[in-house]
């Protein structure tokens, strides 16, 4: 769990005094309040135009917040997650069978989803928000955003197989767009998609005669975190939604008109 305060540990403070710049920076990603004070006290952080003082409260509906000039963005109610799924966990909100779902993981589900999902025995990165532009852009085929896999298979694939992988292989629901691909060692392959169609990369693997024995997404679009467990999770910081945001064309969030 990241020092910062997270959203959902936040202590009610009173919005008529508003809240203090260094947590509001802290919950924003910029690090843990001792470092957002140090942001303050360097004279990096502005409050509507003027440079803050430590001890400045703001109103994060109203008060505009830059450090080093660029706006904090972000509004204060959309939530991002970052999670590191383990296999054997399904990727639903309730599961009639009973199963552990990706919900049960973190702190907090209410009004939250997923960006896409990962089948019961993938692993790895999946995002949780409450944003569903950012879901709807991430998840969708013509914004490109990229899905890099790694893949464990029985033995080493052959140049002709990488190739089908790279340039299409036919499957029930179409043929795949080129994809990037490649084996760091004998039976491990790196495959970047932008698809997303279901259980895709298992079934392009079966295609070529592979069946996939160990499936981990390893980054979306930007983002990446090999320092996660699996189970574990942390927020995502600021400036990753904004890359995130930008890797899918959205426009971001401005604090304010
Ligand atoms: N492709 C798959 O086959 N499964 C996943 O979970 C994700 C991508």
């Amino acid at each position: 769990m990241p020092d910062d305060i997270p959203w959902y540990l936040d202590d009610a403070e009173s919005m008529s005094e508003g809240e203090r710049l260094q947590k509001v920076l802290a919950q924003r990603g910029w690090g843990s309040r001792r470092a957002c004070e140090i942001l303050i006290s360097e004279a990096r952080v502005t409050v509507n135009g003027e440079v803050a003082q430590l001890g400045r409260r703001v109103n994060v509906e109203t008060d505009l917040v830059c450090v080093d000039a660029a706006p904090i963005g972000i509004k204060p109610d959309l939530k991002y997650m970052l999670l590191n799924k383990p296999e054997g966990v399904v990727t639903t909100a309730s599961d009639p069978q009973g199963r552990e779902t990706v919900f049960d993981l973190v702190p907090e589900h209410a009004g939250l989803h997923t960006v896409g999902r990962l089948d019961l025995q993938t692993e790895g990165l999946l995002i949780i928000t409450n944003d569903g532009n950012l879901t709807h852009a991430v998840t969708h085929p013509s914004k490109g955003v990229e899905k890099e896999y790694l893949v464990q298979v029985g033995s080493s694939l052959s140049s002709g197989a990488l190739r089908q992988l790279r340039e299409g292989v036919d499957l029930d629901d179409g043929l795949t767009a080129p994809a990037k691909v490649s084996q760091p060692d004998p039976g491990i392959i790196r495959i970047v998609i932008h698809e997303g169609r279901n259980r895709q990369v298992r079934r392009m693997f079966d295609s070529v005669g592979h069946p996939v024995q160990r499936l981990v997404r390893i980054r979306i679009g930007p983002i990446r975190d090999n320092t996660l467990s699996p189970g574990e999770w942390r927020v995502l910081n600021t400036s990753e939604v904004i890359e995130l945001s930008k890797a899918c064309g959205l426009e971001r969030y401005a604090q304010r008109p």
